[in-house]
């Protein structure tokens, strides 16, 4: 297991101030103190976003046959939100028990007092297993054998355990330690596992709807969704009749979701207003494990393919009991942030969960009917779930480099360039004339801009030095800077062949290559898709 624990605090403070200063995620309100978990995107940020949209739309969506969009409305029916369990589910501050799932009232747990006793994981020698995890029990009785805390223990470490052939008896605990503890309430009395944190369900936004509403009108109440998957689920029947589409298919979604998060941190990672990217894929149940499956494969090469490398990627298989009742399979792809190693996606297989729930409650047929096999049944589901706003910080963080280019004996020369994928970058080409007093070179300049930039996010740029300029588009990760100069001009003696070409710099090598303008918008557009 990767340690979730590794973090490089003085790299983040370095890139949240980059994102500001660059202009690519600003605080909500900042100017009057801050809106907390709501963040808003600048210039840069916001071409950002759109870029890792449209290629997730377009690989999901318009290069598929068998997924079809939805973008559903925000503000959400009460009776939607009852069926899937997030009204009434999400009302009290919760704990779980760590070892037995039991759910508890944190506000009704009595104060405890006795000896904890902490371990920091177990390891089976045989097997070289080895989990990495906190753990504590508390004995709550005088004189009670500690044996009993380090049983408990083993059995909360066995559950992670691969090879569920190995008892939990077989285990070696790691790191144990001891302390007194006085009328406390994160274990549970019953066992004495530690719970988790307290969390207060009512996560959902409120709202009342319509001009008359009056807050003490139940029927006026709605909701800001709190997951984009809903709408995909009630809206099932719709898409496939409307389409006439076969087992196995899929409804894709990329919009806002709204949860009211007790600890919104990590910048951007954990907010209150966020985007998702959802695919319900629709299928028949025998197919549920083996899409799964699929679809977690198909995820990580998208991660790939937008830049975040696989080494800092890691695929956890939810262990039983920690998913969901209704999910027999769910993965959660994480990342290594600076802030440590946290969720970017869920993979998860919800069987016929929602479909059911929603024909229960709504009292409406949602079979899907078989046509060869003459069979009628609710489909199952599985859901690749990913964050949009996560994935743009993973993307952030990922291209962030600091490059030392100090010359020997001379001024220290620290490079800040974004390295992200040309489909990703804010800006595909820069567009820079060598002299700003030149009118030729400008006027050249602006011709180049106004060819490229029906086509693409193009910048132009006049001002200070050529090599200060190339700097600026290294820190907001511009691959293409695209020099005009006198040789453009075919006023250099001895290099009249050079007229109409252009200097193309690469941001990551720094290399120069001299390209004819005329083959410039093909040679770029094959480069930033
Ligand atoms: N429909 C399933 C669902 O919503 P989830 O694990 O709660 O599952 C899916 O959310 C993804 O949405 C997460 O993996 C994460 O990327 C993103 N997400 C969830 N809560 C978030 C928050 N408070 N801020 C930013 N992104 C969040």
């Amino acid at each position: 297991m990767a340690n979730k624990d590794q973090t490089d605090t003085d790299r983040m403070e370095k890139i949240v101030s980059l994102c500001k200063r660059k202009g690519f995620i600003f605080q909500s309100a900042e100017i009057y103190g801050g809106l907390n978990g709501c963040w808003d995107y600048g210039s840069l940020g916001a071409e950002v976003k759109r870029n890792l949209k449209d290629l997730w739309w377009r690989k999901n969506v318009q290069e598929r046959d068998d997924i079809l969009g939805l973008d559903g409305s925000i503000l959400t029916h009460q009776a939607v939100l009852t069926a899937s369990g997030h009204v009434g589910g999400f009302s009290d501050p919760m704990c779980d028990c760590l070892l037995t799932k039991a759910r508890l009232r944190a506000d009704q747990i009595e104060p405890q007092s006795g000896i904890a006793y902490h371990f920091t994981g177990a390891s089976h020698e045989e097997s070289e297993w080895s989990v990495d995890r906190d753990y504590s029990v508390l004995l709550n009785q005088p004189n009670q054998d500690e044996n009993k805390a380090r049983k408990t223990a083993r059995e909360f470490y066995a559950q992670f355990l691969t090879d569920k052939q190995i008892p939990a008896k077989k285990l070696t605990l790691l790191g144990e330690s001891t302390s007194e503890e006085k009328e406390v309430t994160h274990y549970n009395p019953e066992n004495g596992s530690l719970l988790t944190e307290p969390r207060d369900f009512e996560l959902m936004f409120k709202t009342q709807m319509g001009a008359s509403a009056d807050d003490h009108d139940p029927n006026a109440t709605a909701y800001l969704r709190p997951e984009t998957a809903q709408s995909i689920f009630v809206q099932y029947k719709n898409v496939m009749d409307s389409n006439r589409v076969k087992l196995p298919f899929g409804i894709a979604q990329i919009g806002k979701a709204f949860r009211n998060e007790i600890n919104p941190r990590n910048f951007t990672f954990r907010s209150r207003e966020f985007e998702q990217m959802e695919i319900e894929y629709f299928c028949r149940p025998e197919d549920g494990l083996r899409l799964t499956d699929e679809w977690l494969a198909k995820r990580l090469s998208f991660y790939d393919e937008i830049g975040l490398q696989k080494e800092k990627l890691h695929v956890l298989d939810i262990p039983d009991g920690e998913r969901a009742h209704y999910s027999q399979k769910t993965y959660d792809i994480e990342y290594d942030f600076p802030f440590g190693q946290q969720e970017l996606e869920g993979v998860a297989y919800r069987g016929d969960y929602d479909l059911g729930k929603h024909k229960e409650h709504s009292g409406k047929p949602l079979e899907y009917f078989d046509e060869q096999t003459k069979e009628r049944f609710i489909p199952h589901v599985v859901e690749p779930s990913a964050g949009c706003d996560r994935t743009i910080l993973a993307l952030i963080c990922e291209a962030f480099y600091e490059e030392d280019l100090t010359k020997e004996g001379g001024k220290q020369d620290i490079r800040t360039v974004m390295r992200f994928k040309p489909a990703i970058a804010p800006i595909k080409a820069a567009i820079l004339p060598l002299l700003k007093n030149k009118p030729e070179l400008v006027e050249k300049a602006r011709e180049v801009k106004n060819l490229l930039q029906p086509f693409m996010n193009v910048f132009y740029d006049e001002t200070a030095a050529i090599g200060r300029r190339y700097r600026r588009q290294d820190e907001v990760g511009t691959p293409f800077c695209i020099a005009i100069d006198f040789e453009t001009m075919g006023l250099e003696e001895g290099k009249e062949d050079l007229k109409d070409t252009v200097t193309i710099r690469h941001r990551d090598s720094m290399k120069q290559e001299r390209i004819a303008i005329s083959d410039l918008l093909p040679w770029l557009l094959e480069r930033i898709h």
